[in-house]
């Protein structure tokens, strides 16, 4: 389904996100450093998943000025639900922070992720990384930009030159996890593990990183990351985006030179086959 969306629609709301992903990924960081632990709210949503009072605010300050400016748009938070609507309506898809882990502890890796989709396709990804505290965006057909200057993925095509970032849950396997972390190093491939999605994403979109594999993760981790990669030139593989939106899936960027060295993990319809 092709989306209804130009470019003059998706420019402003490409802005608008630009500066909610700053605006609110500055004050979830002050918010960080002034909390005394009991303040930061932290709950368990189950083994090593936390949410803290920062993200649903985060979340909340996301949602209410993204429609205060598109009100007619659909929105999807990992914190507070809704769904995705898949007529011709956009919808937001947002995690208020992604590395809560990270966010709690005192580790930089973290950051606020936000996608917009319609017609089956992501039109626009946008990323606030606190580490670096820069905003990467993109919107389809037209590249993948850090604060405005455009970013391309690394040109390495040596496998003993490159470094992957590999993402872990509770929610699947570790057996799985061992078996790539080891194929990744019989191949001479360096590999770390960060702890936050999006902003591994991001790494492998500004060149930093080789690949990003999770064998699981929500939309809402992974749709704002995927199309920024995409278009700074890394190859990507997901589910279909109807299937990804209902109940997530595996994720695959890698750097276009190492597309062959990667295509054991880009076998999509084997990994969703898999997980069945
Ligand atoms: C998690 C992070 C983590 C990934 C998990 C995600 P959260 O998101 O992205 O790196 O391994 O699969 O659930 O809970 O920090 O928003
Ligand atoms: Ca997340
Ligand atoms: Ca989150």
């Amino acid at each position: 389904m092709a989306s209804a969306f130009d470019l003059s629609a998706l420019t402003p709301r490409a802005a608008v996100a630009i500066d909610v992903a700053r605006d609110v990924g500055r004050q979830a960081a002050a918010f960080r450093t002034d909390a005394r632990p009991e303040t930061l709210g932290v709950e368990n949503k189950g083994l090593q998943d936390f949410v803290t009072v920062a993200d649903k605010q985060a979340e909340e300050a996301v949602r209410a000025a993204l429609l205060a400016r598109f009100p007619l748009d659909a929105f999807m938070g990992e914190e507070g639900g809704g769904n995705a609507d898949e007529s011709e309506r956009g919808t937001w898809v947002v995690d208020p922070i992604d590395g809560t882990t990270n966010f709690i502890r005192g580790f930089r890796h973290w950051g606020v992720s936000i996608a917009f989709v319609a017609g089956g396709e992501i039109l626009i990804g946008v990323i606030y990384d606190a580490a670096q505290d820069k905003v990467f965006h993109a919107i389809r057909g037209e590249g993948a930009f850090k604060e405005g200057q455009r970013i391309a993925a690394a040109k390495t095509s040596d496998p003993n030159h490159a470094i992957a970032i590999l993402g872990h849950s509770r929610r699947t396997d570790f057996e799985d996890y061992l078996a790539i972390s080891r194929k990744l190093y019989e191949r001479g491939i360096d590999y770390r593990r960060m702890g936050a999605a999006a902003i591994g994403l991001i790494r492998v979109a500004e060149g930093v990183s080789d690949l990003y594999y999770e064998r699981h993760l929500s939309a809402w981790d992974m749709m704002a990351g995927v199309l920024i990669a995409s278009e700074a030139g890394a190859v990507v593989a997901i589910p279909p985006l109807g299937l990804l939106l209902r109940q997530g899936g595996p994720v695959v960027a890698c750097s276009p030179g190492l597309e062959d060295e990667f295509a054991f993990l880009m076998d999509m319809e084997g990994l969703l086959a898999a997980a069945e």
